[in-house]
């Protein structure tokens, strides 16, 4: 690959750190199944001594992903939870992170039921509001961590405006980039400082495994990173590691029917007499619309409604056929799920909580016309 023509995302997918094995010229990168390595001398290791420190196949992924994101390294880890806790513990006591006030629930549990009694203090805020977030930034604020469009409510941040606002307070900037992924929005180059990710979800593609991974744009935290990979040990199996690989090689394939599908399903819900307040920042009626226009080339699988209430939400929810009534997201297959009963029950009773009726479809890369058919006859 010529040096001086930079590949474009399809082709860095296919190609960044994925040359052909050596040995007997595989096209996949094989999968390294071993914990150690033989050294050359003593103290002497070919490049790791042990693989919680490196392994191959992480390797590959990690440059691979690194590249799709812009970034400069990548580091993969054995969950979306191990990579945010790896990086939260690169903070000390006494710090302050600045949260959206829409939230994955576990990052919430792990904030708020792990990290505060370990001293670290962290506040909900409307990260779409830049005056509440001016005014809620802190002198111990380290990180302004943002998700954008948020789960399971899709509101829209302008990343490159609250970084401004983050940057003038002395904070950093981490976007969890699991919903939209880096084929339709790249953090770094809107002014982020770090990018955390559930591999589980878009990137690995196929519900199959559970992954995380951090990209780094500056060489400190490369640094400071590399050494809490090693230290905290949070790290990928090999398996796993291919597998988010080989997802990432048809991620802008697939973001683009998620994308289409959603679009066109939230039109329909829109219409549906049994449905309020769609959530989808590819609606012109979303709040953060045109904001979401600007940071993303597409508006990603996920929409949120609301139908009254929990029972009708449940009723909804296990009605439907082709939408597996299952927690998670990103994958082939269309998920439906209420995010109060299910993935964001850590939030309730707290001012994070969301409304007990409102369902999240992880909308899929079916047919649309089989999707909506099977909506319509769960809805009644
Ligand atoms: C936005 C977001 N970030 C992080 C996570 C945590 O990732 P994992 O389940 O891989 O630990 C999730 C999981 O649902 C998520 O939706």
């Amino acid at each position: 690959m010529d040096e001086r023509s930079p590949m474009r995302f399809e082709t860095a997918a296919i190609h960044a750190g994925q040359d052909p094995e050596a040995l007997y010229g595989a096209v996949n990168v094989p999968i390294y199944q071993t914990s150690t390595y033989v050294q050359d001398a003593v103290g002497k290791p070919k490049v790791w001594d042990y693989a919680r420190g490196g392994n191959p196949t992480r390797a590959a992924f990690e440059a691979a992903l690194a590249a799709l994101e812009g970034g400069e390294r990548c580091f993969a880890f054995g969950s979306g939870l191990g990579a945010e806790t790896t990086l939260l513990l690169a903070l000390r006591p006494g710090d302050h992170v600045l949260v959206s006030d829409d939230v994955y629930g576990g990052t919430y549990r792990l904030l708020s039921k792990v990290l505060e009694s370990w001293g670290l203090a962290s506040d909900h805020c409307d990260l779409a509001d830049l005056d509440v977030v001016r005014r809620s930034l802190r002198p111990e604020t380290r990180f302004v961590w943002i998700e954008t469009p948020t789960n399971p409510l899709l509101k829209i941040v302008d990343v490159a405006a609250v970084a401004e606002a983050a940057h003038d307070a002395g904070a950093e900037v981490v976007v969890d980039n699991t919903f939209a992924t880096p084929a339709l929005q790249r953090p770094l180059e809107l002014g982020a400082d770090l990018v955390v990710h559930s591999v589980t979800k878009y990137l690995g593609g196929h519900s199959d495994l559970i992954g995380g991974a951090i990209v780094t744009k500056d060489p400190g935290w490369t640094d400071r990173l590399g050494f809490l990979v090693n230290a905290v040990g949070a790290v990928p199996g090999p398996m796993d590691s291919y597998l988010g690989l080989r997802g990432l090689k048809t991620l802008a394939v697939r973001m683009d029917v998620h994308s289409r599908n959603a679009q066109t399903i939230a039109e329909w819900l829109v219409q549906h007499p049994q449905v309020a307040d769609v959530r989808y920042p590819g609606l012109p009626t979303h709040p953060m619309h045109e904001v979401a226009k600007r940071q993303m080339t597409a508006f990603g699988g996920m929409v949120s409604f609301d139908v009254g209430s929990a029972e009708a939400a449940a009723s909804v929810a296990e009605r439907t056929r082709l939408f597996f009534l299952a927690e998670s997201l990103g994958a082939v297959e269309s998920l439906i799920e209420v995010p109060l009963a299910m993935t964001h029950a850590s939030t309730a009773g707290s001012t994070l909580e969301v409304p007990p009726g409102l369902i999240r479809l992880s909308v899929g890369i079916e047919h649309v016309d089989d999707l909506i058919a099977d909506l319509e006859q769960a809805l009644g």
